[in-house]
């Protein structure tokens, strides 16, 4: 996958036949570089998006900090839907729903500050899908990843931070902070940690098929040694385009 994308696009012919022709869509301009924060619930995304931000702001960076889902006018709609508990959303719903969310959110948000060359951190993206909707629901997870490149016309991080915490830690996490609340059921509590659990294993093994795209980064280490390895791995990136980021 990757490369070219092409489109088929119709011509009307003189004679009223129409005739098929592949074109390539011209390549946007790219000029920043784009970050995802990935990983499970509590998993520290939030919180490091804001710090590695700062960071990156005081050495003179312009960042936009950005979430899926819901970061536009449409995708709002669809946040309080995909999180609505009564709205009864079959799997492929779901999927189809975070796909319209992300393809408003990169032709909207994130492609325009790109080419205004911003340094645009997005927290979660196309990695939650394969990883929720794939793994976790049980969804083919290339089909998942399919539509999600469809939907960003294949927009790829420079780098995506994979934010790794054990199930309980992070379901913990989240707890304490009021999201998950409530005693679950054991039989519920069960269900949510295989969920978990599939969802942890599906964002490692993305990682493996492409270890040169992510940093794996421990997050049960505490706040400020996670946001120092995010740092560092993202130095690397921006190193790359003979920028100098310093601690
Ligand atoms: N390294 C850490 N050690 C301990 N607690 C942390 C750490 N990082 C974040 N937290 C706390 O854990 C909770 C979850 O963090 P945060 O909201 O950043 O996670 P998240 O990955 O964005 O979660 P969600 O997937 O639910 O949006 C917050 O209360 C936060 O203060
Ligand atoms: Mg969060």
């Amino acid at each position: 996958m990757g490369g070219a994308v092409r489109t088929h696009v119709r011509h009307p012919a003189s004679d009223g036949e129409a005739e098929i022709a592949t074109v390539s869509p011209s390549p946007a301009v790219r000029r920043g570089r784009f970050l995802a924060l990935e990983g499970g619930e509590g998993a520290g995304k939030s919180t490091q998006a804001e710090r590695l931000a700062d960071d990156l702001r005081r050495l003179g960076h312009e960042v936009v900090v950005t979430r899926e889902p819901g970061a536009t006018t449409v995708g709002a709609a669809l946040r309080q839907l995909l999180l609505d508990p009564d709205a009864q959303l079959t799997d492929r719903t779901e999927a189809l729903l975070y796909a319209a969310d992300r393809a408003e959110h990169v032709a909207r948000v994130v492609r325009p500050a790109l080419e205004h060359g911003a340094v645009v951190i997005t927290d979660r993206y196309v990695d939650s899908s394969v990883a929720y909707q794939g793994y976790g629901r049980g969804l083919d997870p290339a089909i998942v990843l399919q539509l999600s490149r469809w939907a960003t016309g294949d927009l790829v991080p420079d780098l995506t931070v994979l934010l790794d915490l054990p199930v309980a830690d992070g379901l913990a996490r989240a707890r304490a902070r009021g999201r998950l609340a409530g005693a679950p059921t054991d039989r519920i509590e069960a269900e949510t940690r295989a969920f978990f659990e599939r969802i942890r294993a599906g964002f490692r093994q993305l990682h493996d098929t492409a270890p040169e795209r992510y940093a794996l980064i421990d997050a049960a280490a505490d706040p400020d040694e996670v946001a120092a390895a995010v740092r560092h791995a993202v130095q690397q990136v921006l190193a790359g385009d003979g920028e100098v980021l310093s601690a």
